[in-house]
């Protein structure tokens, strides 16, 4: 603890209970060497906190402590803080105008109030302040020195407090180990009528009600966890809590209102058997809960984030080996993504088998839980949307973020932009540098308000309740996730929206919609929708992600001796460009056991080891295998000749710059290539025995799919290569690394390897 920086010479404490006994416990721990002295009432209380060591001296009237005093904390009850600042301010003299007044009282405006009743006007040396700490105990004797270790101070100066008190403030806080923040007074009071103060007023009440329906408190006897959990804080301080709540008297009631609400509608839920609403509303709050212990511990969805942020998890994949087995990788992201939207805004329930569990597909399912969606699962892949219907989605009652996924961005864009309420969509580092400006601008025809960040990125803030109206929309890129982002807009609009596409893209979201039976055309290079139609829920049975497949289709391709199955593959003939781009470069690649399932084609897809050969990739296949060219760079450097790929501008914006991210890898492992702004040449090894590059050490700038690449890139290096920044795997692939071990390859991770 930081109390060197403390150097006021006498800290005064009006009121020594648990608060301010520990300040001065926390203080002394940390060494401060200044006289601290308190008043109380109390002479028992003075005579305890001197004993304990944690006070020089102390009285039970101001008058004898006041003079020389650098900083004077208040920590009465909050009713009481008005008679004390009169004494201050009859007591100080008007030459002692460096000291700094604080308080810790936990509602502000009241106290902000008797300040200016009592001084005339706000002191530039007053710092309101209130530290987010405390316990059911109470007295000096409970002080505790780590009360304050790792918890928030809140200071509400205005902009007529002196700078210099308020660094004076923080210094006495940090040096507690608190973490210190700002915030306006009646923003503190509103947030803490509803964290704090609604919770007491909640356990004070359940104590109550229930020990006087049982007189002799026979209940309390078989009371379980769940009471003692919730009740805890019935027991504290009943004058203090008297105080603050008849201090923030409007907040409180304001929250308490909000909280009614809620009740009764629970009650209504439980009154009419309605098992939907009780479940998302449960849903919702145990997903809240959890995220909020995450926060509290620092923990899971937190510490992962943060990892993910700092980009620590390593692979390293050890050169070498055969790709032998037959596995089935995880379920494909897109239509994961889809089959949650649709699901959602469907009547009736729909069931999901073979969801992707992955962290992008789980942030869109929470999202639709945050407004007001039952959702249950996922569990191994089996999820239960109970659909609200077109009209039925609830505000949010934040941002809703979306993690990795801009397909989520994008295909949520033109769904919330015919909602009634207003949304705010945000998502990670990589997702906030991606062009939104290519889905906000036709939206905007359609009369949608979306504001973006500079440049068209995200965040999106989409004001809700306009009326859209269709429209026909030419679009300058071959986008899928802008045409789903315009269809589901669609649905809302006045009218028939088209979208024409410059080449074909996946069309997931044409499919589920007609399956869920809604009617979508097409003729030619143009598909279109009527607005106001409804959704019947149709069970979903997501294939694997030929995406994740093309992995290990390519990392079998490559490898001498190799003979791999991977099973249940979608083969959308708008996603098979890997396949025939593998094909046409000679890869022993068939498709076995075609079938259709739920409306999407799926195969068996087989491929054994042969030598490959580079060719020119047809421009007609390049959006058809847009998510798959960091494979297929790998399968290029292992092909005899050019591999020549054009047209590929749109690799420039996924989660990476890819062009650059896999010519940058390239070089790190010696494969000769030339960059060029729409596509690259890369000149393969073309060896059928040993290495075909070397190792090295390669940044994926947290894109899932170039980690993949490279860690399959590994089995034809003579060396390891090392990935680092790899933990965005999990958004597409969460069990890669177990997957790729099963049939060959060597991976370890680790968030120690970076150097
Ligand atoms: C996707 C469309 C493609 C693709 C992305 C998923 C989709 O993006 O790269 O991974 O699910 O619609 P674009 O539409 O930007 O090409």
């Amino acid at each position: 603890m930081a109390s060197r920086a403390v150097s006021e010479s006498r800290l005064l404490i009006v009121g020594l209970g648990l608060i301010g006994g520990s300040l001065a416990a926390a203080l002394r721990a940390g060494g401060h060497r200044g006289e601290i002295v308190a008043c109380d009432p109390d002479a028992d209380e003075i005579a305890r906190g001197v004993e304990m060591g944690l006070i020089d001296r102390g009285d039970t009237q101001l008058a004898p402590l006041v003079e020389d005093a650098s900083l004077v904390v208040l920590a009465v009850p909050v009713l009481a803080m008005e008679s004390v600042m009169a004494e201050l301010a009859r007591l100080l003299p008007r030459a002692a105008a460096d000291v700094v007044i604080t308080d810790v009282g936990s509602t502000k405006a009241a106290i902000r109030d008797a300040a200016v009743r009592v001084f005339g006007e706000l002191p530039s040396g007053l710092v309101l302040g209130h530290p987010i700490a405390g316990s059911e105990k109470s007295g000096v004797a409970a002080a505790n020195p780590e009360l304050y270790v790792r918890h928030k101070v809140i200071l509400t100066p205005t902009s007529d407090t002196d700078p210099v008190a308020v660094a004076r403030v923080r210094r006495l806080w940090a040096a507690c180990g608190a973490e210190v923040l700002e915030m306006t007074v009646e923003r503190h009071d509103q947030v803490l009528a509803r964290t704090s103060h609604l919770p007491h007023l909640l356990a004070f009440s359940l104590v109550d009600t229930l020990a006087r329906q049982d007189e002799r408190l026979d209940i309390f006897r078989y009371a379980a966890g769940g009471f003692r959990d919730f009740t805890r804080i019935a027991g504290s301080d009943p004058v203090m809590w008297r105080d603050i709540f008849l201090a923030n008297r409007d907040a409180v009631l304001a929250s308490l209102d909000d909280f009614e609400a809620g009740v009764a509608r629970l009650r209504h839920a439980v009154e009419c058997g309605d098992g939907d609403g009780l479940l998302a509303t449960f849903d919702r709050a145990s997903h809240a809960r959890h995220y909020f212990e995450s926060l509290l511990n620092q923990s899971s969805y937190q510490a992962e984030y943060q990892m993910q942020q700092q980009g620590k998890l390593t692979f390293r994949a050890a050169p070498g080996g055969r790709v032998v087995g037959r596995i089935r990788v995880p379920g494909d992201k897109s239509i994961s993504h889809r089959s949650i939207m649709l699901g959602a805004l469907a009547e009736g329930v729909t069931e999901i088998k073979g969801f992707l569990e992955g962290e992008d597909s789980l942030a869109t399912l929470q999202a639709f839980r945050e407004m007001g969606v039952a959702i249950e699962g996922p569990h191994q892949g089996r999820v239960t949307v109970h659909g609200v219907g077109m009209r039925g989605l609830e505000a949010p009652s934040g941002p809703l973020y979306v993690g990795n996924a801009g397909t989520a961005m994008r295909l949520f864009a033109g769904l919330l932009a015919g909602q009634a309420f207003d949304t705010e969509l945000t998502g990670d580092a990589s997702l906030t540098k991606r062009p939104m400006g290519r889905v906000a601008d036709p939206l905007r025809l359609m009369g949608a308000e979306i504001d973006t960040a500079e440049g068209g990125r995200p965040p999106l803030r989409i004001s809700g309740g306009r009326q859209l109206h269709g429209i026909e929309y030419d679009m300058p890129m071959a986008s899928a996730q802008v045409k789903s982002c315009l269809l589901l807009a669609g649905l809302y609009a006045e009218g028939e929206t088209r979208v024409r596409e410059p080449a074909p893209t996946r069309d997931h979201t044409e499919r589920m919609l007609q399956g869920f039976g809604y009617a979508v055309h097409r003729e030619g290079d143009t598909c279109w929708l009527q607005g106001g139609g409804k959704l019947t829920a149709a069970p979903i049975d997501v294939p694997s992600d030929i995406s994740s497949a093309a992995f290990f289709l390519v990392a079998a391709a490559i490898t001498p001796d190799s003979d791999l199955v991977l099973e249940h593959v979608g083969i959308n003939p708008t996603r098979i460009g890997v396949i025939n781009i593998l094909q046409a470069m000679g890869a022993d690649l068939r498709l076995e056991n075609e079938r259709e399932v739920g409306g999407e084609p799926v195969a068996d897809l087989h491929v054994r080891y042969a030598p490959l050969h580079g060719i020119d990739i047809p421009a007609d296949q390049v959006p058809l295998a847009i998510d798959e060219f960091p494979a297929l760079f790998v399968a290029a450097a292992n092909a005899e000749g050019t591999t020549r790929l054009r047209g590929a501008e749109e690799l420039r914006v996924k989660e990476s710059d890819r062009l650059q991210a896999m010519a940058d890898g390239l070089a790190a492992i010696g494969v000769e290539h030339t960059l060029l702004p729409d596509g690259i040449d890369i000149v393969g090894g073309g060896k059928a025995q040993g290495a075909s590059y070397g190792g090295g050490r390669i940044d994926s700038l947290g894109d899932h799919r170039i980690a993949m690449a490279f860690a399959v890139a590994a089995l034809r290096a003579d060396d390891a290569i090392v990935i680092d920044d790899c933990a965005n795997v999990a958004t597409s692939f969460p069990d890669f690394v177990t997957l790729a071990a099963r049939v060959g390859l060597t991976i370890t991770q680790s968030d120690e390897e970076r150097r």
